[in-house]
């Protein structure tokens, strides 16, 4: 019996309880930590698909006169992680409320993947003490990729005891018994399974909107760039089945959703865990633009799989979007080895050429991170050479930040924490500039917005997105909200353009 499979049938043993020493003083029903060396392995094992997730009997009315409450933090992945989790509570007979004063239950949906994203989980956690003081029956939970991290789990463990429950991005299914655990356990419930290797299907989703949707395509990460802690968080490359994804971007569509996101840590690496077929992003794609709905878009590509046969159907244009997200986290070679991002400034450059020779209109945007241990000015200013080149629409910049456990962090680095924040000032700027640039080029163009709903700033005016995911900002009337509207550029801004609607579409399916 492996570890999962004892824990399901409530069999840990006071023996594997006492090897933990680490953890001793908290044993109690549910004991499951996370371990970065065994998230690290990767086996042969096939992925098992699981289509019969549904809600006991027992639990059904657990929520029942219960509010939740979600905080989400990070990716797109955590976003839509929260959506199958609101789900869940759902099916409970919990209610959502968006005030923590009002909920029973507090989920902090967390992120790794910088050291200031975990530092305001924390700080949130911090905030929650008092709450819990004043309401002893609140559950509090942390989840998401923080939870898979030993460091975390232990941080917890000694400066935040009014933490209820800990769950892994792998236990999200188990909500229902991770919930009535921690319902009738006096101490901390810690269930985070460090491997796992299945795709569980028919799990409910309570979506955020009804214009735009996420769709899984694929978990997990293969990639161990050494300075990344997701393919530990998130575990090894699975790929879900093409009819799956078809039939729940079909669903979608019927549902009146105009544009879909594909999501996947790596998903040029789609299908490559398929043993009994050859098939890619690109086959994939090939069918989805077939699918009666606005947009389709996908996030987030490694260049390294970004292979031809993409390209090509992402050339036949229709509902697949001509704007690419394309992390390219630095400029020089060299650099690139030592992340082991296994590609080369020209390999980049060439990828890049092909794009836009088949997709004339692409507009590409990156991830950049600068100050990675030991990077040379040169090197530096090879990363700069390399945004101008390409003339990326926007970019995402990060100063380097060490994960415990990655490669890199083991690295010397030489470069003072000053210089660092001083290339990613140089940085921006160049961003800032080129953004600024692309958007001037806007002005006096009519674009077609997806019309979203109020702007955030302004609720007087109305706000969407263009193909290419620029932010558009007009006046209109609110029954535009759903469509695509033609909207005249009237003035441009580094992030964001104003515009006039100058006619309205004809009922967008
Ligand atoms: N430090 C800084 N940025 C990071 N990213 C991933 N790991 C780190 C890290 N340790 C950035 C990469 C990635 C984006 C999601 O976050 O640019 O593409
Ligand atoms: Fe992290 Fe690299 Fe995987 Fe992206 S491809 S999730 S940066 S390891």
């Amino acid at each position: 019996m492996n570890e999962k499979q004892r824990l399901e049938s409530g069999q840990v043993t006071p023996a594997d309880k006492k090897s933990e020493k680490d953890y001793s003083k908290y044993f109690q029903t549910v004991y499951m930590p996370p371990s970065l060396k065994d998230a690290k392995k990767r086996g042969k094992e096939e992925v098992a698909y699981h289509n019969d997730f549904s809600i006991e009997e027992r639990f059904r009315g657990m929520g029942q006169g219960r509010k939740f409450y979600i905080r989400t933090y990070g990716c797109q992945m955590n976003e839509h992680d929260t959506e199958v989790m609101a789900g869940i509570f759902l099916s409970l007979g919990y209610e959502p409320t968006d005030s923590v004063q009002d909920a029973h239950v507090v989920l902090l949906n967390t992120c790794a993947i910088r050291e200031n994203a975990e530092n305001k989980v924390f700080g949130e956690l911090g905030h929650l003490k008092a709450l819990k003081r004043e309401r002893p029956d609140l559950l509090i939970g942390v989840c998401g990729c923080m939870s898979q991290e030993e460091s975390v789990v232990n941080k917890i463990l000694q400066k935040h005891q009014h933490v209820d429950m800990i769950f892994g991005t792998h236990n999200i299914h188990r909500l229902p018994h991770i919930l009535n655990e921690a319902y009738m356990a006096k101490e901390m419930v810690i269930e985070v399974w460090s491997k796992e290797g299945d795709v569980i299907e028919n799990l409910p989703r309570a979506r955020k909107g009804s214009i735009k949707a996420w769709v899984n395509i694929m978990y997990g990460c293969d990639k161990f760039c050494t300075y990344c802690i997701v393919p530990y968080t998130r575990g090894k490359e699975r790929s879900r089945r093409p009819e799956e994804i078809i039939q729940e971007v079909r669903h979608l569509a019927a549902q009146g959703y105009k544009e879909i996101t594909l999501l996947g840590q790596n998903v040029n690496a789609y299908g490559k865990d398929f043993e009994d077929m050859e098939y890619g992003l690109g086959d994939l794609m090939d069918e989805i633009r077939k699918i009666d709905v606005l947009r389709i878009r996908f996030t987030t590509s490694h260049p390294r799989d970004f292979d031809d046969r993409l390209i090509e159907v992402l050339a036949k244009g229709g509902n697949l979007v001509d704007h690419i997200h394309l992390p390219v986290q630095s400029g020089s070679s060299d650099i690139l080895k030592i992340m082991a991002r296994k590609y080369t400034r020209e390999y980049y450059l060439e990828l890049v050429r092909k794009i836009k020779e088949a997709i004339p209109t692409a507009s590409l945007t990156t991830d950049i991170i600068v100050g990675f241990p030991n990077e040379t000015d040169e090197q530096f200013e090879e990363t700069l050479s390399l945004y101008r080149e390409v003339e990326f629409d926007s970019a995402y910049t990060f100063i380097y930040s060490p994960r415990e456990g990655t490669p890199a962090a083991k690295m010397k680095d030489n470069v003072p924490m000053e210089v660092k924040k001083e290339r990613l000032q140089r940085l921006n700027a160049l961003v800032n500039e080129i953004s600024a640039k692309k958007m001037q080029e806007y002005e006096g163009r009519v674009v077609e917005v997806l019309v979203e709903g109020e702007s955030k700033n302004n609720p007087n005016v109305l706000a969407g997105y263009t193909e290419k995911n620029k932010l558009v900002n007009f006046v209109a009337p609110e029954s535009v909200i759903g469509q695509v509207v033609k909207v005249k550029i009237t003035k441009a801004k580094t992030w964001s353009l104003d515009g006039e609607m100058v006619e309205e579409a004809a009922e967008v399916k």
